[in-house]
């Protein structure tokens, strides 16, 4: 599983510890910016990384601003992108298990590393759990076909 890493300036540290646990814990990622000390849209680079899914070469994305909030929205732009800031545990494991989450958005400025490092983790390992939630998940792309061109 590739990882499509990207943050603005206010995700920028939060970015690079995350980028440091994927190298350590072997997860392959690509991060597509910003670098240090720049002062960016984080539009721009979260639809880097979401263009990296939607096409094929990255399977999911981590997307760092200052709150999360405004990576999701830019991501959830995406067909096929599934975009969820998560404020908890538990909300980690159901945005995988329940929702197929394919992108996690976190915030360099309302997240520790140690918090942020506890959602990667779980978020990574969680399956999808299918079912009744696939159905939900195709209602999604229904909703997708009708509204995107
Ligand atoms: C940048 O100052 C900030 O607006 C951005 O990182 C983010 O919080 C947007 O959602």
């Amino acid at each position: 599983m590739k990882i499509a890493l990207a943050s603005d300036h206010a995700g920028y540290d939060l970015k690079e510890g995350v980028a440091e646990y994927l190298r350590t814990h072997g997860h392959p990622f690509v991060d597509f910016g910003c670098g240090p000390r720049e002062s960016v849209d984080y539009v721009d680079y979260g639809a880097k990384a979401a263009r990296a899914v939607v096409e094929g070469d990255c399977d999911r994305a981590i997307l760092v601003c200052g709150t999360g909030l405004g990576m999701a929205i830019v991501a959830n732009k995406f067909k096929g992108l599934r975009a969820t800031p998560c404020p908890s545990e538990y909300a980690a494991e159901v945005s995988r298990s329940h929702n197929d989450s394919n992108c996690l958005t976190l915030g360099g400025r309302t997240q520790t590393l140690d918090t942020a490092l506890r959602l990667v983790k779980i978020w990574l390992a969680t399956p999808f759990e299918g079912g009744r939630h696939a159905r939900r998940i195709q209602k999604i792309s229904d909703i997708e076909d009708e509204t995107f061109k």
